[in-house]
């Protein structure tokens, strides 16, 4: 298995480019299933993730071509509409494919998407809203098994604020025969972001940015083209990174909007930022202010940046305070960290963060993926040489972040394993 080897130290100086967001791309590869026609997408990277989605969309039928940054979807020919565990148990976005296959074919079988390093993954609330549809769900040897001769437009109140759950509703309910209203609706970029693609093809929604959406349901969708938009936690990645190692680097093709409660943050903490109109300079600071965070449904500090946040923390002068409220597990990165002889200690879903003055390279293991580019970042701060394996896990998000990285003056490699 591959690693990564860090020699930390060095100020991170000059321009990276974000790509296009991996958990809007996923989402709207599924929605793709809802056509008879050929959709494409650019500005989609060559991500492990995106590429077991491609895997499973062609095992349904559809003919997926992904050549450097452009993805090509054709659903005409998709005949099969099984989700099989292999895939599933690999990719919790899998579950994306529920709401089309049952708004397209009217029957779905999907696996139950296991956990995962950050906790439980419960579903519960996809199948929910796919009853008040109108689907007859049975849960068979790990199975979802849904059915419904035609969806039928209903009021969904969610108990909690759910990005997949949102989508994949969105997506039953746009073919739905009348009205569906959600309520409880999740507002993350990637959704609005669903809601104009489904729009641009030809569905009704209303409540844009809003946690009450109403959708009108139509017969036909057709094609269209929309702009990806950039991936805002690996835009968060990189200004960490320049804050981490007390560089400066701009980050370009961001939307700061996207960024803003990071931004904060990182502002308290002592960071200079520069705002652009699609771009960040992120100017790092030989003192960092320790700073609390807590992590909650958009526009609240995403839980996507926490472990990358508490990298940053972990250098940081005094004590600072990170409650992770939507996976309470999502610590597996503070017994590495510990390693790079940072100093935290959890408290239920609170990690106590005692800043160190330095911490020192060591060898560590990725559990999940955004555990790992936490564990870059730490390796880029750290004195000495920092050694990461399995890093599988950083390729299912990040695209060549290491090519990304070493364009800035970062002394990180690929050592193929
Ligand atoms: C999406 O996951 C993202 N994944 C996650 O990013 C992200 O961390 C998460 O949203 C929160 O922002 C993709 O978009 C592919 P949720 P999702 O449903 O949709 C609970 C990454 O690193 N819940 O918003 O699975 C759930 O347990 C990944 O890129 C239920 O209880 O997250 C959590 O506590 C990691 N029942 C909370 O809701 C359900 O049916 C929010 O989860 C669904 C969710």
């Amino acid at each position: 298995m591959d690693k990564f080897l860090i020699e930390g130290g060095i100020a991170l100086k000059g321009d990276i480019r974000v790509g296009g967001a991996k958990n809007a791309i996923l989402p709207a590869m599924a929605a793709a299933l809802l056509l008879k026609d050929k959709i494409s997408f650019d500005d989609v990277p060559q991500i492990n993730d995106i590429k077991m989605m491609a895997h499973l969309m062609r095992i349904i039928g559809a003919r997926v071509d992904h050549d450097n940054e452009s993805l090509i979807i054709d659903g005409t020919n998709c005949s099969f509409y099984e989700a099989p565990y292999e895939l599933v148990s690999k990719m919790r976005a899998s579950i994306y494919v529920l709401g089309p296959l049952l708004a397209r074919f009217g029957k779905a079988l999907v696996s139950f998407p296991g956990g995962c390093a950050i906790g439980n993954r419960p579903v519960d609330l996809h199948l929910k809203a796919m009853e008040r549809l109108g689907a007859k769900i049975d849960i068979e040897k790990g199975y979802i098994i849904a059915e419904c001769d035609r969806l039928k437009g209903n009021d969904i109140v969610f108990d909690k604020s759910s990005v997949g759950a949102t989508i994949n509703t969105l997506m039953a309910a746009v073919t739905a025969k009348g009205k569906t209203r959600i309520f409880n609706a999740a507002t993350e970029p990637e959704i609005e972001f669903i809601i104009d693609l489904l729009n641009q093809m030809g569905a009704k929604i209303t409540g844009r940015n809003t946690t009450t959406l109403n959708i009108e349901g139509v017969e036909d969708l057709h094609s269209c083209t929309v702009p990806m938009i950039p991936d805002r936690i690996e835009a968060g990645t990189f200004l960490i990174a320049g804050a981490i190692t007390n560089g400066d680097i701009n980050v370009k093709n961001c939307v700061p909007e996207h960024l803003r409660s990071l931004c904060e943050k990182l502002t308290e903490a002592g960071v200079e930022l520069e705002i652009g109109n699609d771009s960040i300079r992120v100017k790092g600071h030989s003192n960092i202010h320790s700073v609390n965070i807590i992590t909650n449904p958009y526009p609240s500090f995403p839980t996507d940046l926490q472990a990358q946040f508490m990298s940053l923390m972990s250098i940081a002068d005094g004590a600072s305070f990170i409650e992770e409220n939507i996976f309470p597990d999502r610590f597996m990165h503070v017994a590495e960290l510990n390693r790079l002889d940072a100093n935290i200690h959890l408290e239920k879903n609170v990690a106590v963060v005692k800043g160190v003055k330095r911490l020192s390279g060591a060898e560590v293991m990725a559990t999940d993926l955004r555990a790992s580019a936490a564990l870059v970042l730490a390796g880029l701060a750290a004195e000495g040489t920092t050694t990461i394996s399995r890093i599988y896990h950083i390729d299912r998000g990040y695209h060549q972040i290491e090519k990304k990285l070493q364009a800035v003056g970062a002394r990180i490699e690929r050592v193929l394993g």
